[in-house]
C-alpha cells in the first residue's frame, strides 16, 4: 500500500471518530483504563441485591453489599482522577445507600434496607446517562 492511500485511510477514520465524539455525549473521558469485569460484577451483583433483602438472608445480602461498596470506592477513585466530580458525587451517593442498607441489615430492619437497596440502581444509571459512551455496545 502506497503512503498517501494509508494516510487517507487513517484521515477517514479520525473524520468519523470526529464525528461519534460530536454526537451528544455530556462528558467526553478517556475510559481505556476502566475496569468493565468490574462493572460486570456490579451487574450480576445488583439483581440479587434486593431480593436477598427482602428473603432476609443477612449473609447474602451483606456479601452483595460488599461487592457494591468496593465498585462504587472503584468510580469514585477512578472519576476522582479524571476529575469528574458528578460522577465523583454518584459514587458516594451509591456508597452512602449501600451503607445504609448494611446499617438497616445489622438491625434486622429489612423493609428500610430493601428501600436504601432500591435506590442503587438509579445510582448506577445516572452515572451511565452521563459517562457510558451509548455507541460502543
Ligand atoms: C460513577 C460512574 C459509574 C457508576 C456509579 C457505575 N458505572 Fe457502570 N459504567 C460506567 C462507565 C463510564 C461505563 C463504560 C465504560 C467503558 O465504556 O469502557 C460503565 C459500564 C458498565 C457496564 C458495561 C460493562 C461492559 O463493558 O460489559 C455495566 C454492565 C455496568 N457499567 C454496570 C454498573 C452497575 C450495575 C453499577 C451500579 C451498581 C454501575 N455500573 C455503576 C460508569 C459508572
Amino acid at each position: 500500500m502506497n503512503d498517501s492511500k494509508k494516510r487517507n485511510g487513517r484521515f477517514a477514520l479520525l473524520a468519523l471518530l470526529a464525528a461519534l465524539s460530536s454526537a451528544p455525549v455530556a462528558a467526553a473521558i478517556d475510559l481505556r483504563d476502566y475496569d468493565n469485569d468490574l462493572m460486570r460484577d456490579l451487574d450480576k451483583t445488583i439483581k440479587y441485591f434486593e431480593p436477598d433483602i427482602t428473603a432476609q438472608n443477612a449473609e447474602a445480602a451483606k456479601e452483595d453489599a460488599e461487592i457494591l461498596l468496593n465498585g462504587f470506592k472503584y468510580t469514585e477513585d477512578y472519576f476522582k482522577k479524571k476529575g469528574a466530580a458528578d460522577a465523583v458525587e454518584i459514587s458516594r451517593k451509591g456508597l452512602q445507600v449501600v451503607g445504609d442498607a448494611i446499617k438497616n441489615i445489622d438491625q434486622n430492619d429489612f423493609d428500610a434496607a430493601a428501600a436504601s437497596a432500591r435506590e442503587a440502581p438509579q445510582l448506577c444509571k445516572s452515572c451511565h446517562d452521563i459517562y457510558k459512551p451509548r455507541l460502543a455496545r
